[in-house]
């Protein structure tokens, strides 16, 4: 933690208050206030109770558990432990014979506007089909296997495949870099990737197989033995003989039928890998029962999901929103929903308001990031305000990723939810597996820039440096008092680490979320304030600082020492700013640039093109105390554009400051 809790300030009073609609309270799964406090109040009362019940009522069990939580071994909590189930039986199978069997599973929306339909019956029949395929290629129960796919409905067979046959994936978003792949495939130790050819974003056909195997050939990989790729365009690539083999291929003469293989509870479902404050980034890993069991139940919790529910979330299955809410949840609690393989901006910005017209869609959830730059691009072309659209379908809106700011709120509230839909502003993170803290559609009055309150049987609470409660108004760090059946398990390989990161000694064994928050005086609302570890929160995407400086620094023949901050950003949520000491004379002008564009782009092929710092300063030394700390705080004002006012007298050479101000 960087910032003491004394450091996380409220500034923004927000006093406007949106309440929910009679109407929606009355059709609403959790009807009001009295109904979300008696579930709470029942949680209080009966912990293991409450989530037992639950976990019987939204999934069906092979073999039903005995024992709800095994608190032995913390912080390694252990959810419904002997009980034994299968995740993609939960999302496929379950459905057979009931009316959802033949009920629209996924609407699927090309970059080019190409839709194609499938039904719950043709899923399990292709997810069927590829399992069988897997299992032909040698994968079995426990193996890992890499996915770095488009936004498909391959995309989600493949994850639902893996899932039926036991096998945990790691999907890595295909935006990530070679390197990025490579350094994932080798520490979940995968013995498949599963690809596609191509992709197809804005227009463009990126190459995705190319970067497999330029990650592959970097080394360390051997544990790979097959690659499988998705024919998502006709253009050829490169296949390895022996090791290769399109998706069409591998399923051909496969059976559409493969009885998915129950494992027990805990079996981790997948590893999703994110950043954190060291330079590494960690391998997240989720059960299945416990993981399963909340991406449903917030399904029609947070969403109050209805038979007649066109779901929408456009987030990519490479991130845990993907999972949750695309791969998983929606499938789980039998919805339709849209998938959609392009970008917001393309053809132009109107691209969302019209899938949401065309495909009559009811719940839409995005991220702030999204919303602020369909604002902007409203703003200066009048022909893509989602007025020109009928989005009169929308019944309930969400955003997700990052704090959604008043303003944001407020545009999406009128003009795409026709002051007519609840937003649902969800907190949560990829180690808490679903939604933590969010109002609900049918009984949460609303507050912009606030996700208000934790679900039920959710224990968050804001605490101080050493664990005790913050009053209400007083900002703190976010914490998890209880464990929760979605909760993160381990860091794949790294147990001491899942320690140390999430359940710090001096907070009393609570889960630290990494968020400072503060409740406001009057409802106790939640309202995040942002990191307050070294993890930046760009466009809804987390960047570890860390991760960034070493990837800088590992350009050695140019770079000696480089530090990466934040800045607020009006679009992007936060900014990268990096700050670096060139091995050779400090550069001016155009040679500065030249540079600087060297070293962004460098960083677009060491982790992905979403990690480039927007701005980099030449520095002959960072600013740092007499023992060698580097002071961020210093560099974060700076980046900021702010005069220092803070006291330098610790620093041991304080004039580096004014030249690292000097933007190049
Ligand atoms: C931030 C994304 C404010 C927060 C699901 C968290 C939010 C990090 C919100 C997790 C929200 C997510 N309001 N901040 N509604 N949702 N965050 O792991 O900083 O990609 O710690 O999971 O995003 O990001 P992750």
């Amino acid at each position: 933690m960087s910032a003491p809790s004394s450091a996380i300030q409220s500034t923004l009073v927000e006093n406007r208050v949106f309440e929910p609609s009679d109407a929606t309270v009355k059709a609403a799964r959790i009807s009001g206030m009295d109904a979300y406090n008696a579930l709470c109040a029942e949680a209080e009362q009966d912990f293991e109770g409450f989530w037992g019940k639950r976990a019987r009522e939204v999934l069906t069990w092979h073999k039903p558990f005995t024992k709800v939580l095994d608190e032995s071994n913390k912080p390694f909590y252990k959810w419904f432990e002997d009980g034994e189930l299968n995740a993609s039986f939960n999302c496929l199978d379950r459905h057979m014979g009931t009316p959802v069997e033949n009920k629209t599973a996924i609407i699927f929306e090309a970059d080019d506007g190409a839709v194609t339909k499938v039904t719950y019956k043709e899923l399990l029949a292709k997810v069927s089909q590829f399992a069988n395929a897997l299992k032909a290629r040698g994968v079995k129960k426990g193996d890992r296997v890499v996915i770095y796919m488009p936004m498909t409905i391959e995309g989600v067979v493949a994850m639902q495949a893996c899932a039926r046959i036991g096998a945990t994936h790691s999907v890595v978003f295909g935006g990530f870099s070679a390197k990025a792949l490579q350094e994932r495939i080798q520490d979940a130790g995968a013995v498949a990737v599963i690809t596609a050819n191509y992709q197809m974003r804005g227009g463009k056909e990126l190459p995705l197989k190319a970067i497999v195997d330029e990650g592959i050939a970097m080394g360390g990989c051997e544990s790979i033995k097959t690659v499988i790729v998705f024919q998502r365009t006709q253009t050829a690539v490169n296949m390895v003989a022996g090791r290769d083999i399109t998706m069409a291929d591998a399923m051909a003469g496969q059976s559409t039928d493969c009885p998915a293989e129950m494992v027990g509870a805990e079996h981790p479902l997948f590893v999703l890998y994110t950043s954190g404050s060291t330079g590494k980034p960690k391998g997240v890993q989720h059960s299945t029962g416990g993981y399963l069991l909340w991406a449903n139940l917030t399904m029609n919790w947070t969403f109050d999901l209805k038979d007649s529910d066109v779901f929408w979330c456009t987030a990519d299955i490479g991130w845990i929103t993907g999972h949750s809410y695309v791969a998983y949840g929606p499938l789980a609690a039998g919805a339709t929903q849209i998938v959609f393989e392009g970008v917001p901006t393309y053809p132009n910005a109107g691209r969302f308001w019209q899938m949401i017209e065309k495909h009559k869609c009811t719940i839409f959830y995005t991220a702030p990031t999204a919303i602020r730059s369909l604002i902007k691009a409203a703003d200066t072309d009048e022909k893509v305000h989602p007025k020109n659209w009928d989005l009169s379908s929308l019944r309930i809106l969400g955003s997700v990723g990052e704090p959604i700011n008043p303003e944001a709120w407020m545009w999406y509230y009128k003009h795409v939810g026709g002051e007519r839909c609840p937003i649902v502003d969800t907190f949560w993170q990829t180690e808490t597996g679903g939604h933590m803290i969010t109002p609900l559609p049918g009984a949460t009055p609303l507050v912009p820039g606030s996700c208000t309150l934790p679900l039920p049987g959710i224990m968050t609470a804001i605490v101080d440096e050493t664990g005790n409660d913050v009053a209400n108004g007083a900002g703190g760090i976010l914490v998890v008092k209880k464990p929760w059946p979605s909760m993160i398990r381990t860091i794949w390989g790294d147990p001491e680490r899942f320690k140390k990161s999430y359940f710090p000694e001096e907070l009393k064994g609570y889960y630290l979320a990494g968020d400072g928050a503060v409740r406001s005086a009057d409802r106790g609302y939640f309202r995040i304030t942002g990191r307050i570890d070294d993890v930046l929160n760009v466009s809804g995407h987390r960047m570890g600082t860390m991760e960034i400086e070493s990837a800088l620094v590992a350009k050695s023949d140019l770079v000696a020492e480089a530090a990466v901050v934040g800045r607020p950003d009006d679009l992007t949520g936060e900014a990268i700013v990096a700050f670096v000491v060139l091995k050779r004379p400090l550069p001016t002008g155009d040679e500065a640039k030249a540079i600087a564009n060297e070293l962004r782009n460098w960083v677009g092929k060491e982790i992905g093109p979403i990690a480039k710092p927007k701005d980099i300063r030449f520095g002959e030394n960072l600013p740092k105390t007499r023992s060698g700390k580097i002071m961020r705080r210093l560099l974060r004002s700076i980046a900021k554009g702010e005069t220092i006012t803070q006291d330098t007298s610790t620093l041991e050479n304080p004039a580096i400051l004014d030249q690292l101000a000097k933007t190049n």
